[in-house]
This record gives structure tokens, sequence and C-alpha cells, in this order.
């Protein structure tokens, strides 16, 4: 008999088992899986929870090793743990004490990536536990430049780069986005260099090789960081500044000098800034990403001083990350997105509000021109928003899905209710879930109980499971156009067709992203002739700028043209950043003489290389 008690029954029923959980038929993998497990840690915060470190660490250049002690303090969820379980990789555990007692420990063996796991009897008083250690040489976080590796070229360099699963590289710690920590720290270092942290850093200390940190707001361990340099620093703003070796300062600071405002344009749409102050640290060109989100202090490439501010886009997503992912952070490494494409789509209104919706058009086409790509290039599963990794390396998913396709999704909510109405909710979701580290199925449930209830008419949970669940751009999701754009087509197609040559092209005023739109959008064979006639004209071999240059050779090895391809090699030696260099090892890699240029390139490169540029790319240039 139909009743309403039945429907309503149904009703909820449904709504219950579709809550956000990917489809449950038996031939779907997926089933078993555990919703909020971090599969890519070792450790127990179900039971014994770590909630501090204090971390006391010498910095050895000589040796390339950190060593000393990390003191954890926990929590005990389950009153009858007895053993604690960290994270570890390739780490030498000396002793373990809690006071003066010794502890007893089992390291067990190595898998794979994941590392070893360390597991500790606990002390009878809950007491803090102390875990005396050294990092390997070859720790898969951290990389240690010689002097001849950096601008100034007289002193060593030293970064961590915890994200996603390295910090269990250089500290022993539950490491999981859902164990949030505060910090303490003393580093020792040469007394010539100075030590930065993911935490409070006191440009005025004293450069005499100690030096303390602190940070008081809990953080995810991907976000511990340190680097050890010849570091100097200089003001942006009230609460902004950079540090960076002393031949990169001026510049930077001009480069980056709109941070301040970008940081008061985002606090007046989502929220005040919880982090106190927000500061740049500049890199050697061998830091592997373009940027990292680490608390106070975001680390960046020194490959976007274009000298035109055409790049900061960099700096807005890294800023962002202050509310989406560092207040707000992925509960597993399944909900990168959240942290990711939430970010990329404050990015995006971040630079529309400080440089206008011009601008803000033109990126937003290139993003989206990046997410087809990866769209027709990547295996069904790896599009998936709320992505299957249980067995694999963080490292080797990395791709624009949880990026340009978390920002689509965003957007497209955004345009259905009203860009004043979704600011409002963003802002309300930075607050509820402040210091929280949340799973998609929980940011789901929110959205049930909050916009899906108020804009029922606009919203519904089969397009939002599609967006989250499956694969591909879902029909009819927003489109970004750019005017700009038009003129570049027009002329590209008058060039190609021959109706004109290229030095009559007017690009006078052509920004940066009109460059890269016009060399992204090339057929994919070109003619010698005709990629002389572009390089005549516009001297894209000797382009300083590291994004067009990156487009240009990228076309030049597709079509093997032969005068760029000195400047591919140095290039490829002198930057380790791996969006821009993974792309041309692996066309180099598709025939036999780009393969002998990628040997020689990558073996000479390979020393200044960070470890994981070395890994993502060594498959490209193996015999
Ligand atoms: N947090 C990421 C870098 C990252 C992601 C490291 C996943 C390890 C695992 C950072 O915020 C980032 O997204 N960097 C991008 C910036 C770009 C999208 C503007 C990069 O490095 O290219
Ligand atoms: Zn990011």
């Amino acid at each position: 008999m139909i009743n309403i008690r039945n429907i309503l029954v149904l009703f909820l029923l449904t709504a219950l088992v579709g809550c956000g959980k990917p489809p449950t038929s038996d031939a779907n993998p997926l089933a078993s899986m555990q919703v909020g497990k971090d599969y890519h840690s070792f450790s127990n915060p179900d039971s014994v929870k770590v909630n501090h470190i204090d971390l006391d660490l010498t910095v050895d250049f000589e040796k390339s090793v950190i060593s000393g002690s990390a003191t954890l303090s926990y929590k005990k969820i389950d009153q009858h743990a007895t053993q604690l379980l960290v994270d570890t990789r390739a780490l030498t555990i000396n002793k373990i004490t809690a006071g003066d007692q010794k502890l007893a420990f089992i390291l067990h063996p190595e898998e794979g990536f994941l590392g070893s796991a360390l597991e500790i009897t606990l002390p009878a008083d809950n007491a803090p536990v102390t875990i005396y250690y050294s990092t390997s040489p070859q720790a898969s976080g951290v990389q240690w430049l010689t002097p001849a590796q950096t601008a100034g070229g007289e002193h060593p360099f030293l970064f961590t780069q915890a994200q996603a699963i390295h910090a269990r590289s250089f500290i022993p710690l539950q490491d999981s986005p859902q164990v949030r920590v505060t910090y303490t720290a003393t580093i020792r270092t040469p007394k010539e260099l100075r030590a930065v942290m993911s935490a409070s850093n006191d440009p005025q200390a004293e450069r005499d090789g100690v030096y303390n940190f602190n940070m008081p707001q809990p953080i995810p361990s991907y976000l511990i960081a340190l680097a050890v340099g010849d570091l100097h620093f200089k003001s942006m703003g009230e609460r902004t500044g950079v540090y960076a070796e002393p031949a990169l300062l001026d510049a930077a600071a001009a480069e980056f000098e709109d941070t301040e405002s970008m940081l008061i344009a985002t606090e007046e749409r989502y929220g005040p800034y919880s982090w106190d102050r927000y500061d740049l640290l500049i890199l050697p060109p061998s830091f592997p990403f373009g940027g990292m989100e680490n608390p106070r202090l975001s680390f960046i490439t020194p490959t976007v001083i274009a000298g035109d501010k055409s790049l900061v886009s960099l700096i807005a997503h890294e800023l962002a990350h202050s509310w989406s992912g560092n207040t707000i952070t992925n509960a597993t490494w399944r909900d990168l997105w959240l942290n990711e494409g939430f970010t990329t789509y404050l990015t995006y209104r971040i630079m529309e509000i400080v440089y206008g919706t011009d601008r803000y058009n033109q990126e937003a086409v290139l993003g989206y021109q990046d997410l087809e790509e990866d769209v027709a290039d990547l295996d069904a599963n790896d599009q998936i928003l709320a992505i299957d990794l249980r067995g694999r390396d963080p490292d080797d998913v990395f791709s624009n899905i949880p990026y340009e396709k978390g920002a689509l999704f965003l957007r497209e909510i955004e345009q259905k209710i009203g860009r004043d109405n979704f600011d409002a909710f963003l802002m309300q979701y930075f607050k509820d879930f402040a210091f929280q580290s949340i799973t998609t199925d929980q940011f789901i449930a929110y959205l049930q109980s909050t916009l899906l209830m108020q804009y029922p008419d606009e919203l519904n949970m089969q397009r939002i499971n599609h967006w989250i669940f499956e694969a591909g751009i879902p029909q009819n999701a927003p489109m970004p156009s750019s005017n700009a754009f038009e003129i570049v087509d027009t002329a590209r197609n008058n060039w190609l067709s021959g109706e004109l040559k290229a030095k009559q092209i007017n690009t006078a005023n052509w920004t940066v992203h009109q460059w890269l739109y016009f060399l992204n959008n090339m057929p994919a064979t070109l003619s010698q002739a005709q990629l002389t006639e572009l390089d005549g004209a516009f001297a894209l071999t000797a382009s300083h700028n590291n994004e067009i240059a990156h487009s240009w050779l990228k076309m030049a090895v597709v079509n093997w043209y032969e005068p760029a391809l000195p400047r591919l090699h140095e290039y490829l030696v002198t930057i380790g950043r791996n969006k821009l260099v993974k792309p041309l090892y692996e066309a180099l890699s598709k025939t036999p003489k780009g393969k002998t240029f990628a040997q020689k390139a990558f073996a000479q490169a390979k020393p200044g290389y960070h470890p994981l540029t070395v890994k993502a790319n060594e498959g490209f240039v193996e015999k």
C-alpha cells in the first residue's frame, strides 16, 4: 500500500544511501572503501592522537642529515590503548624515552612509498614521548643544495616539502591530514645561515645559528616546513613580506608587491585571515612545485618572477589556501579536491578583484584548456574528484582534475545561486569547519543541510554527485571565455592560412596569457619554415617568461626544431619545477633522438633536481 509515510521513509532512505556515498553496486570497487580512512598512513589516531610536537633539530650540511628529537604529546581516545603508531620513512631511530624512562619500540619493515610504521609502547602516565632520530641523506621530503645550486653561489641551502606524505621522511609523526598538531621548534644551523619555518618567524632574530619557532594553531603534518639558507627579509606591507637570497630579494618584493592587496581582498570576501603574518619564501629553481601553502610562509618557485606580475596568480593561490586547505583541510588524500578545487576557485576570484575581469577571463580559459587536456588523457578513475587512491602513491596522481574541475564545479554553484549568496556560503563554511579536516562526504552532508535546502530549485543532489563521483566534465558546465582571445584566434588562423605573415600580427599589446593561448592552440604539427618564422618574428626561443618558454619548447620538441634545442637543454638543467619540465621530458621520450637528448639533459640536471622531480621523470629517460 502506498501512503505518505511509506513515501517519506523511502525518500529518507534514498537520501541517506545516496548521501554522498559512491554508488554501491557490487561491481564497484569503491564499495569496500572505508570513507574517511587514511590509506596513506600507518598511524592510529582513532585510539591515540598526537596533538603537539616539540622539535629540537640540528641541520648538518656536511652529512646532509637532520638529527635531534621530536617530542610528541598526545591524547588517548581509547583509554586502554598502550601503543602509539607513527609514520617514518628512511629514518634512523636511536632511542625513545618518556622523561628518564626508555620506551620499547618496533620499527616495522618498510612498505614502499608509505615508509615504515614505528610502534611505541606508551608510558603508564601518558607522558609525552621523545624520539631521538636522524634523517637519511636521501630523505624524500628534503632537498640539500650545494652553494653552486643557489642564486648566491656561496652558501648551501635546504628546504623540506612535506605534502602529500613526505613529512615522515624528516619527522616521525602521525602523517595524516586528519591529525592536527601545534608545534614548537629549535633549529640549529651553521651560524651564517637563517632558518625559517611554517610558524612564527622573526625577521629580526639574530643570525646566531639557533632559531626558535612556534606554531600555536593546530595544523596537519603536511604543512610543517623548514628552510635554511642565506635568507634575508624585505617587507611588502603591514602583514606581508618576502624571504629570499639577497640576489632575488628586490625582484621578488617588486613582483609580489600586490600580496597585501590580495590578502585584504580575500578577507573582505571570505572572512578574517587566521594566521597573523603572511610571508613568502623564494626558493632556488629546483623547488619541485610552483608554490606550497606552508602556513604563514608560502614556499614559492623563483620561476614566476617574470618582471611583469604575469604569473602572480600563484601567490593568490597559495594565499587562498590559508582559508581553503590550511583552516579547512582534506581528511584524506582522496579529498584533496576540497583543498585544491576551492583554492583554485578562490584564486580566480582574488585575481578578478585585484586585476580585473579581463585578466580573470583569460586565466580561466587557460585553466579550462588544461582541464580539457587532462580529461582527454587520463583514465576515467583519475578524472573523479573524490578519487580512489588506495594502493597508489599520491605523487603519481598529480593532475588538473582536483584543481580546475573542482573550481568549475564551484563556479557552477555560484552561477546557479548567485555570487553574493555563494560567497556568504563560503564564508560560513570556512568558519564552521575552521581548524578541522573533513571528508568529501562531510562536505556533501553540509551542502545538503545548507545550499540544497536554501536553493532546491537551483541545485540538486544528482548533479552534485555527478560532479564529484563521475569522470569527465558534466554537460552544460560553465565554459569560460575571453574576448581578448578572439583576436588571438583570428591572428593564428590568418597566419596558418598564409593570409598574414607572423611579423604583420599586431602583438604589441598582447598579455602573457594571450601569448600562451596563441601557442597552446597551434596545430600539433608545424613545418620548420613556420617555426622559423614564428621564432624570427617573436624571439620565442629567447623568451624569459618561463611559461611562454615552456609552451614554445614543447612545440619545438614535438616538431624537432633544432635552433631551440640549446635553450631547451638550458631550461631543463636550470629549472626543477616538475610542472614545467615533466611535459618536456615526456614529449622528448617519444622519439629516439628526443630520448637521447633527454638522457643527456637529465643526467646533467639530476644532481640538482629534487627527489620528486627525479622520481617523476626518470621513467622518461630509461634506456
Ligand atoms: N599544495 C599544492 C602543491 C601540492 C599539491 C604538493 C599536492 C603536493 C601534493 C600547491 O598549493 C599548489 O597547488 N601548487 C600549484 C600552484 C598552481 C596551481 C597555481 C603548483 O605548484 O603548480
Ligand atoms: Zn594548491
